[in-house]
């Protein structure tokens, strides 16, 4: 991507939070008392929270009007077919399973779709996914490219997947027991990295020869729409609900954690093409979630995430998004900090093994230094 000075904000600002003014030795002291763990830091000490991009964005005003339009009812909310009906337009899967978050729709799908001794592949893993699928009894498999395990590596696509390292868990394990291919977009553990349309679409192929589905964790999905534009020449053009709206179309099933992409501090859902799994979700969802219409949601959640998806695929927003990173991480590159390349779109991840000694403070708590992001 090229050196980015600045970027243009397509909204203006007009409700602030007031934040507590700290002093460095009042953060210094906070930092000791958490022990060194950023995830038991209060908010309160925190000036600027670089923590996570989940549930932490600023809803738009029309996002905050729909919140006023919540139709409480305990069935049939009219909310929920506002956010099945968006669904289906923007991201084109027919059935929709609202949850409370991502985590609620790893579960039930998990459960549904893997039976003890399974193995599930995946471009590399998302901690709640795959402990959601090792609960259910799988297995899981990572077969993501090894570029996306060497954090120097340049390669724009250090989601994309290895076909040679799926074909050879088929040819060991049979394809019998491969539920289902999990495939996300972009990769939250490898930096935030995307998997390119072309690497999509062998992916597609090659699992219709074995008729296995696949099934897209979608959490991050406009933004990895973002840089295929960014960096796959035949979709430079393109606009970014049609990218999003063809990755979609090329999978089976998929599960948001609406906190990062559509803009909402919480919610999530699963969503399907297959009849059979759907009506197992409905049946799942009223024990674990609340009944199929709102799930693990409130009607004005579920309003506020239909119009927040619309508003996420827009191309100045996610030029927007996508360019704060980029600025932040260039700054970091300029500076020497050592960080994961190429920069991701939801955050910049530091390579912390290769942050010098003299600069690192050891953790009492924890041994592993490297870089890790869990949310
Ligand atoms: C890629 C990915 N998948 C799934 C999840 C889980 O979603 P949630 O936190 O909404 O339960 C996250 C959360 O950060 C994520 O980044």
């Amino acid at each position: 991507m090229p050196k980015q000075k600045s970027w243009a904000e397509p909204w203006k600002i007009k409700m602030v939070e007031h934040l507590r003014m700290t002093t460095k030795e009042e953060r210094i002291e906070a930092i000791k008392e958490a022990g060194y763990n950023t995830f038991l830091l209060k908010s309160r000490d925190v000036y600027i929270d670089l923590l996570t991009d989940s549930g932490t964005n600023a809803m738009s005003d029309r996002q905050w009007s729909g919140l006023m339009m919540g139709d409480e009812a305990y069935a049939g909310s009219r909310n929920f077919y506002h956010l099945e009906k968006t669904i289906q337009d923007y991201y084109s899967y027919k059935h929709l399973i609202p949850t409370h978050q991502g985590r609620g729709a790893e579960h039930i799908f998990s459960q549904i779709m893997i039976k003890e001794g399974d193995y599930i592949p995946g471009n590399m893993y998302f901690t709640t996914t795959r402990l959601h699928q090792e609960l259910a009894g799988g297995t899981f498999v990572d077969i993501i490219i090894d570029e996306a395990h060497d954090t120097e590596s340049h390669h724009p696509f250090k989601g994309n997947i290895d076909l040679k390292k799926l074909q050879k868990l088929i040819d060991e394990v049979g394809a019998d027991k491969i539920p289902y291919i999990s495939m996300a977009t972009t990769v939250n553990m490898a930096g935030g990295q995307p998997i390119s349309m072309a690497n999509l679409k062998e992916l597609r192929e090659f699992t219709n020869k074995y008729n296995i589905p696949i099934a897209h964790d979608m959490t991050r999905v406009a933004e990895n729409a973002w840089l295929i534009r960014q960096r796959e020449k035949e979709y430079e053009n393109i606009l970014i609900k049609d990218i999003v709206y063809e990755i979609c179309s090329l999978t089976d099933h998929a599960t948001m954690s609406a906190k990062k992409d559509p803009i909402v501090n919480i919610g999530g859902f699963l969503a399907t093409n297959d009849e059979d799994v759907y009506r197992q979700a409905q049946n799942m969802v009223v024990v674990y979630e609340g009944l199929h219409t709102y799930g693990g949601m409130a009607g004005r959640d579920m309003e506020a995430l239909a119009i927040g998806i619309v508003e996420s695929v827009s191309d100045d927003h996610m030029r927007a998004r996508v360019g704060q990173t980029q600025y932040l991480g260039q700054k970091l590159l300029d500076y020497g900090v050592p960080i994961i390349v190429p920069i991701g779109s939801h955050g910049v991840f530091l390579d912390a093994k290769k942050v010098p000694s003299t600069l690192r403070t050891r953790c009492t708590s924890c041994s592993d230094l490297s870089s890790r992001n869990i949310y």
